[in-house]
């Protein structure tokens, strides 16, 4: 059926960015298809939260007419059959990454896997897998995972802003979360940059960057075999070139490559170790973006030591930005940090 709602009409190229603000902000109206018209995008918002509409999305609401989804579609909680007392148990929010759902459940639910497995399979047709999801662990930051519900594998291609990524799950570690923290990345690397993206996983820092920045060429080390020749592929699936895997310890790997531009530097769990190894490779003017877990609102602490490390070494850097990226935990969260290298000593 179609009804009439308000809505925010965007120009496709920033659709995804602002798909995920509303999400985030609970302000999608999720039992609406979102639609287009020529170039942009109509994303339905529900009534009673448009006074909470960012300032520079109020500018961009109209009504538009809308096609209800079906219920099917919106609400797999309705198709478990639990416990009434356990149903505020389950999750609200899981993963997906191409067409396998990630999701983490208290232990609680635990005896209930296979059936909550199945009634994400049947309100969403498109997933074809459901995992549980046990814990990243290790130095290469893979998930334990076990296969709930649906067809037994862990291999699948996620699309994310028009480019592919065959993953499997269970040898190597992918985020769909970062995809707009990747495309922010990418829309800032300037003509004929040297990229170095020290733990590129399957590729999708280096890949968002080849694709929508202008680099010279772009380094993507990572000392998984599994993802660097899934990254292989990824190159092939893209149709891209001038990104060179690397199968190293980025520690030692780097010294030999030429000085960067630009170094990403995606391992948050221990960018404290790197950090000086990475601007020792950076040209002045270069910039560095590195993540970091920090408790909540003592992201500054970590700032903090990076300057004083940095001084000591005679480096002179300016703290671009420093934004929490996504939670981590109640208490924790991962933070995107950009720093320009003004001087060495
Ligand atoms: C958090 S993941 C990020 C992967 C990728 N950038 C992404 O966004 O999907 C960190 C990656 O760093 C790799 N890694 C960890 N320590 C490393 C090291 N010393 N040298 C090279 N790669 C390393 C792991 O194998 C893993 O693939």
């Amino acid at each position: 059926m179609t009804v009439q709602s308000w809505c925010v009409r965007i120009d496709a190229s920033r659709a995804e960015y602002v798909r995920k603000k509303l999400l985030q902000k609970g302000l999608l109206d999720r039992s609406l298809r979102v639609a287009r018209l020529g170039g942009d995008v109509l994303f339905p918002i529900l009534f009673e939260r448009l006074a909470d509409l960012p300032a520079d999305l109020k500018e961009k609401i109209e009504i538009a007419n809308f096609e209800e989804r079906k219920a099917v579609e919106s609400d797999y909680k309705q198709y478990v059959k639990i416990p009434q007392s356990l149903v505020p148990l389950l999750p609200s929010s899981f993963d997906i990454v191409g067409d396998i759902a990630v999701i983490k459940l208290p232990d609680a639910l635990l005896p209930y896997k296979s059936e909550i497995g199945d009634a994400l399979i049947r309100a969403f047709p498109h997933i074809k897998t459901v995992a549980l999801d046990k814990g990243i662990k290790g130095e290469m930051r893979i998930m334990g995972l076990e296969i709930i519900a649906g067809e037994n594998r862990t291999e699948t291609v996620h699309t994310e802003y028009g480019l592919k990524f065959k993953v499997d799950m269970k040898k190597m570690y992918f985020n769909p979360r970062l995809a707009s923290e990747r495309r922010r990345i990418a829309s800032l690397v300037g003509n004929e940059e040297i990229v170095i993206d020290m733990f590129a996983g399957v590729g999708p820092f280096s890949i968002m960057i080849r694709k929508y920045g202008m680099p010279r060429i772009v380094y993507a080390i990572d000392f998984n075999v599994n993802a660097i020749d899934y990254l292989r592929k990824n190159i092939v699936l893209n149709h891209l070139n001038r990104i060179v895997p690397i199968c190293a310890d980025a520690k030692t790997a780097i010294e030999d490559l030429p000085p960067a531009n630009r170094i990403v530097m995606n391992l948050p769990h221990s960018a404290g170790e790197f950090i000086m190894t990475a601007l020792s490779k950076l040209e002045e003017n270069g910039i560095l973006h590195t993540y970091f877990i920090s408790d909540k609102t003592k992201e500054h602490d970590f700032v903090k030591s990076v300057r004083t490390e940095c001084t000591m070494a005679g480096y002179l850097i300016e703290v671009l930005r420093c934004e929490e990226l996504k939670s981590y935990s109640p208490v924790a969260s991962v933070y995107s940090l950009d720093l320009l290298l003004i001087k060495r000593g």
